[in-house]
């Protein structure tokens, strides 16, 4: 199990591949994949099961550009992106609601990898610019 084997196993491929990308090929990702990427995040466990996180899908350039200013720094890759997910959570009744995000943000993060679409995580929480 923990030997060889593991390299034949496609979630530790996936897990061993997936980098950060920065840069972007202007490859349009289409709304199919994204939907499919979408499933797959919606997959992910929440505290209680009460499934506290929301995506919102950004291709509108302004829109994606507007997101990256919120940040003084690390979002440099955000505005060549073809589309954006933010990742967002309903904090009301859900203690949890930050891990619940993270691990949504994880799995989105697997399935790009899959799809073999580049992705980064770009944090924004508590970071916005004044
Ligand atoms: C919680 C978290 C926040 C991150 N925030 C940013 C960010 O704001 N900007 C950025 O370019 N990368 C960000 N990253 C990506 C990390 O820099 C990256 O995962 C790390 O350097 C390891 O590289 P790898 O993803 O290629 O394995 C973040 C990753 C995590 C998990």
């Amino acid at each position: 199990m923990f030997s060889n084997e593991t390299q034949e196993n496609p979630l530790f491929e996936l897990a061993r591949q997936r980098r950060s990308v920065r840069r972007y090929t202007g490859e349009k990702v289409s709304d199919d994949v994204v939907r499919e990427i979408l499933k797959i995040a919606l997959l992910a466990p929440s505290s209680w099961g009460r499934h506290p996180v929301e995506f919102v899908v950004i291709r509108d350039r302004d829109t994606i550009e507007a997101v990256a200013r919120c940040k003084r720094m690390g979002a440099g890759p955000l505005p060549t992106a073809d589309v954006a997910i933010v990742v967002m959570a309903d904090t009301a009744d859900c203690e949890l609601w930050i891990e619940d995000a993270a691990v949504a943000s994880t799995y989105i993060l697997l399935a790009a990898e899959q799809f073999g679409v580049g992705a980064c995580w770009i944090h924004m929480r508590n970071r916005q610019s004044q």
